[in-house]
């Protein structure tokens, strides 16, 4: 008799964002006046750029004429975009990466799911305590977490590294090794950054034990320090030991595009095992490309004038990054984030829990954010706010929390 595939079963509850849009659309039923704002999840609120509509509206109409249509796209993505890539997030920051190392996807989440699926399953896993769900989701799916705790809310084959106030949320180098190590900077949840020499060290240490990092550089473009580093091939060795994860998501507004890339450089093996060509492999079987339309658009992207307009969508959002950090850091609530990360993360006042605090907010104030607790143990009594949303709701948003008697 066919059978489910039981690592599914071992998840608990449902994805974090499902859980909270779930919990939103049951308040808004029950309270269809009330004027919710959203700074839940970090989807972006602003259109796309001129310089990338303007490529859209370009390439569907090739797709039009039999001379210019296009049909199924290199499964590693087209020449123009991977050398665009290479050209600018890395050959223009010093890093050694070819326009053949990138393999071009339709976003980030997939990508940072699916790559571990290129590794054993008894390799250890290391994540951030408090972390993006989908890397610790997606090994459970796989089988490779071993049991969870409900009590402590971890998996007994998951090696965490806390990320608290006491360290500036960055994770200490962990005590046993792993084999893989998932890191995001800038970080989601906290918004924290590490600088280029602490960097350094994880890449030391990574070749030093044989391990590989993952490395989630989603929100490079809201960098605004000059010792935090773009991309882990700032670093040296970094080529023996990475693979990094990329997005257009949050720098372009691509989430309801879809674009994002992967970095294998060529030499990075795990054992004697070559995992370009494992991930070359993988790609070739299951995944038939990013659209040619979506692709120009990414190309755009990187034009004179899309770098000049992104560069002020960027500010834009971190302008709300600001208004909310100085708000809420005059109105008594400890703050972190928001200088290289649209990310705000804040303590929930009076030691209330990250989901009470949660729930508080949507009830008194009609303002969403995201439980701290959600992205893992380490996060209880935090939560997150977005800079993602309209200035507008920002401000009210903020005004609104201000005012609340705790
Ligand atoms: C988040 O809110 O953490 C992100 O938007 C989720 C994502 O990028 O998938």
């Amino acid at each position: 008799m066919v059978k489910a595939n039981d690592n599914y079963l071992k998840l608990p509850g449902s994805y974090l964002f499902s859980t909270i849009g779930k919990k939103v659309r049951e308040y808004s039923a029950a309270n269809p006046d009330a004027k919710i704002i959203r700074l839940g999840i970090g989807d972006v609120t602003q259109p796309l750029a001129p310089a990338i509509i303007d490529a859209l509206h370009g390439a569907v109409d090739e797709m039009a004429a039999r001379e210019t249509f296009k049909g199924y796209a290199p499964d590693l993505g087209y020449e123009f975009l991977r050398n665009a890539i290479a050209d600018n997030d890395y050959k223009a920051r010093g890093c050694d990466i070819t326009a053949d190392e990138i393999f071009v996807s339709d976003g980030a989440k997939c990508d940072c799911s699916n790559i571990q699926e290129i590794f054993s399953l008894d390799n250890k896993i290391a994540v951030c305590d408090p972390v993006y769900p989908v890397y610790v989701d997606s090994n459970v799916m796989a089988g490779r977490t071993g049991t969870y705790d409900a009590k402590t809310e971890t998996w007994s084959d998951v090696i965490y590294m806390p990320c608290t106030a006491e360290n500036n949320f960055a994770p200490e180098l962990p005590k046993e090794t792993p084999d893989l190590i998932y890191l995001c900077f800038p970080n989601n949840p906290t918004g924290s950054t590490i600088t280029k020499a602490q960097l350094q060290e994880w890449v030391d240490y990574a070749n030093k034990v044989g391990a590989i990092i993952l490395y989630d550089a989603a929100y490079e473009a809201y960098i605004s320090e000059a010792d935090v580093p773009h991309s882990i091939y700032e670093c040296e060795g970094a080529r023996t030991c990475a693979i990094e994860l990329r997005s257009f998501s949050k720098n372009a507004g691509f989430t309801g595009v879809r674009l994002g890339f992967t970095v294998i450089p060529k030499e990075l093996k795990a054992g004697d095992v070559n995992l370009h060509a494992l991930w070359a492999r993988r790609h070739g079987t299951k995944y038939n490309g990013a659209p040619y339309i979506i692709q120009k658009a990414g190309e755009a992207v990187y034009s004179e004038a899309g770098k000049a307009q992104l560069k002020q969508q960027v500010a834009y959002y971190m302008n709300n990054a600001k208004y909310i950090y100085d708000g809420l850091k005059s109105a008594g609530f400890t703050v972190s984030g928001g200088v290289n990360a649209p990310y705000i993360w804040l303590k929930a006042p009076n030691n209330m829990t990250s989901w009470e605090f949660f729930d508080y907010l949507l009830t008194n104030v009609n303002v969403v954010g995201t439980p701290g607790s959600g992205f893992g143990p380490s996060g209880e009594h935090y939560f997150r706010l977005t800079a993602f949303g309209t200035y507008e709701n920002t401000v009210e948003a903020v005004d609104r929390i201000k005012k609340i008697n705790l």
